[in-house]
């Protein structure tokens, strides 16, 4: 659905496997970090009664849809301020705008191009009639563009009014992990505010090949300390 199946499948599959592989290691939960959160909320979840193959997974769902995301938010992030520097400017200026910028980016990039649903009963969505028993594609990307929703939606701009964009998704399957990639994103930026002038960026970008998140080989940059 998402890409060509023929490349890209056979070795996502094979990282899968492996993570896969780790998981189901009955050693797994002995080898963590005691102190960790990991082996925490693991073992919470089985005092509370899930089985060991249930709060593992949780476990998974903690892994898998928390890294790429986050990173590919942050570089992508970092590439809009190199290429509009009075936003940057702004930014160090004003510390109170960091949030925002943070949704910003999420906004403007989308790293989860597109999900989807299934449909439990029939449903007409904007003249649309949904059968029962299909799956509707979410395309969170092309929402986020919408330029009914928002003013010159190709522009990234600190100041926007960001409210009710899709890039953590919407409704009870709404990103789990959005208030920890917040606060990640708002202290790194922060940080960075701190320390760095200007990005400059010195070639240009090399998307990654990548059938389900957005991300970047290659963000050649200069950074003004
Ligand atoms: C900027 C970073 C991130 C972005 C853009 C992002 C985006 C998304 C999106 C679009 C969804 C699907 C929502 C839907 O179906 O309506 C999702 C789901 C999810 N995300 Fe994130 N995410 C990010 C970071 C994280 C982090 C850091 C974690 C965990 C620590 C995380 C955990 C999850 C989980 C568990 C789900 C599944 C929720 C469910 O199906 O009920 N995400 N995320």
């Amino acid at each position: 659905m998402m890409g060509d199946p023929r490349d890209r499948l056979p070795s996502a599959v094979k990282n899968l496997s492996e993570l896969r592989a780790f998981l189901d290691d009955p050693g797994m939960l002995a080898a963590l970090s005691p102190d960790g959160w990991a082996n925490r909320a693991t073992k919470l979840a089985i005092e509370a009664g899930f089985e060991r193959d249930r709060a593992v997974s949780l476990m998974r769902d903690y892994i898998a849809p928390s890294l790429d995301t986050t990173i590919s938010a942050i570089s992508y992030g970092v590439m809009r301020f190199a290429q509009a520097p009075d936003q940057w400017a702004k930014l160090r200026a004003d510390r109170s705008l960091t949030k925002n910028a943070v949704e910003e980016m999420v906004r403007l990039n989308t790293p989860i191009k597109s999900l989807s649903r299934y449909v439990a009963s029939e449903v007409e969505v904007g003249g649309v009639v949904l059968p029962e028993g299909s799956r509707v594609m979410m395309v969170f990307g092309a929402a986020n563009r919408d330029s009914a929703r928002f003013e010159n939606p190709d522009a990234f701009d600190i100041e926007r009014n960001t409210k009710g964009h899709m890039g953590f998704g919407h409704g009870v399957h709404a990103c789990l992990g959005m208030h920890l990639a917040r606060l990640e994103m708002t202290l790194l930026f922060d940080a960075l505010a701190d320390r760095i002038e200007r990005f400059e960026q010195t070639g240009e970008p090399v998307p990654a090949a990548n059938s389900s998140i957005y991300s970047l080989e290659r963000l050649p940059l200069r950074v003004h300390v």
